[in-house]
């Protein structure tokens, strides 16, 4: 073994230049690996489908790019995307009854799906027996449904998502719950909370003598709750209302959007003192009158309120804008684009619109797009594209 600052062990050298220059190897290997996992992009592998919907023996491969899914009406196109959302969120977009996602009646289902992440691979599968659902996912079965969230993340445009801009508050409500308790596990736990001191105090409300000690301990939970909401819902407004709005200058170029979060309760007026004073009120209608379950989210498209005044075009607009700025949400928070869906997308939208979407959608993203328009191209407005052909619940690629 050699004197000064020199050692060897086991026949290793571990003298200083050595581990410096270890440490570049080391430092230089860690930086691409951290590249190489920003440049991987969440992406859909495979998804195999067997009576699911009008579905049959499906195994779907995309590209990590864009992939279009073409084929007539009542062919299989949303089904294959409901699949997919299925296996992500445990549910399904168009019906909360599950039996209906049964193709013909029959007795069940199966699911799989097979998804590259930055840093590991996630096989997902779902399987429906006779009322009873099953998730498994690396091969582990998943006890709670709750338990796969987040495994696989998915944006899921619909048509039914113009609901989102000219359908009631609650609407836009339930688009802000779902998406914040996907990405804060403390706005999930004060909602859940909210909702169920929300249903004991309108329990009581209606009761024949309401004990008015009662009302005061479900108002001071409401008010400790419902400030986590309107705190979390307000700061992620302020960052949706951004990317939003950039989404739709980038489609719709010469009009505007804005996002804006109008709380119930004003954010400067301590809740419990709102509470009190609506009291009377309460007593006498029986409900809650005041609270973040009254919050709304007020979109103005071109300077007007969107939901009164927004041709169609505008409307589907203004839901792509937010499904958009969802998008680079989910990217800020997990660190890697989710799988983007859109289902037929294009139609309502004019030839410039359709082409700056597409423009619009992150190159890094995986994205399924489903169109009625049977053209195979090789490049939807210049953007590469892989081409699937869906008939009669089964699936081609072309
Ligand atoms: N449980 C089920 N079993 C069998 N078929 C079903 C079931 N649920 C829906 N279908 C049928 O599956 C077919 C495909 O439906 P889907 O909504 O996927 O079509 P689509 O290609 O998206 O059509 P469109 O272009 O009109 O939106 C339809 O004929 C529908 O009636
Ligand atoms: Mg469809």
């Amino acid at each position: 073994m050699s004197g000064g600052n020199e050692a060897t062990l086991a026949g290793t050298d571990l003298s200083i230049p050595y581990l410096k220059e270890l440490h570049k190897v080391f430092s230089a290997a860690f930086l691409l690996s951290l590249s190489e996992c920003y440049n991987a992009r969440m992406h859909l592998v495979a998804l195999q489908a067997s009576g699911f919907r009008s579905l049959t023996g499906i195994d779907f491969q995309p590209t990590p790019g864009l992939n279009v899914i073409r084929g007539h009406n009542a062919q299989g196109k949303t089904s294959l995307l409901e699949a997919l959302l299925f296996l992500a969120t445990s549910k399904s977009h168009r019906t909360n009854i599950e039996a209906e996602l049964v193709r013909d009646s029959d007795v069940g289902f199966q699911l799989r799906c097979r998804v590259q992440r930055c840093d590991r691979e996630v096989v997902t599968e779902a399987n429906w027996f006779k009322g009873v659902k099953r998730f498994r996912v690396n091969g582990v079965s998943q006890p709670r449904t709750s338990d796969i969230l987040g495994k696989v993340n998915v944006v899921f445009f619909s048509p039914e998502d113009a609901a989102l801009v000219r359908g009631s508050a609650s609407n836009r409500r339930r688009f802000l719950d779902m998406e914040l308790s996907q990405l804060s596990p403390g706005y999930l736990f004060a909602l859940q909370q909210y909702r169920q001191v929300l249903k004991q105090r309108n329990e009581l409300l209606r009761a024949f003598k309401p004990d008015p000690a009662l009302v005061d301990v479900w108002d001071d939970q409401l008010a400790s709750h419902g400030e986590v909401l309107i705190h979390e819902r307000m700061a992620f407004v302020r960052e949706l209302s951004a990317f939003a709005a950039k989404a739709y200058r980038r489609i719709a170029e010469t009009e505007d959007l804005e996002v804006r979060y109008q709380p119930d309760i004003p954010l400067d007026s301590p809740i419990i003192e709102v509470l009190n004073e609506a009291r009377e009120s309460d007593l006498r209608n029986r409900v809650t009158t005041r609270g973040p379950h009254r919050d709304e989210i007020v979109l103005l498209a071109g300077g007007r309120a969107a939901r009164q005044f927004a041709s169609q075009g505008q409307q589907r607009t203004a839901a792509l804008a937010l499904k958009l700025a969802e998008l680079e949400l989910v990217k800020d928070r997990v660190g890697e684009y989710p799988v983007l869906m859109l289902d037929d997308v294009l139609s309502e939208l004019d030839l410039k619109r359709c082409k700056r979407l597409v423009e619009a959608i992150p190159r890094e993203a995986q994205c399924l797009l489903t169109t009625t328009d049977l053209e195979r191209l090789d490049s939807m407005f210049g953007v590469p594209c892989a081409n699937f052909f869906i008939q009669g619940g089964r699936l081609e690629k072309k």
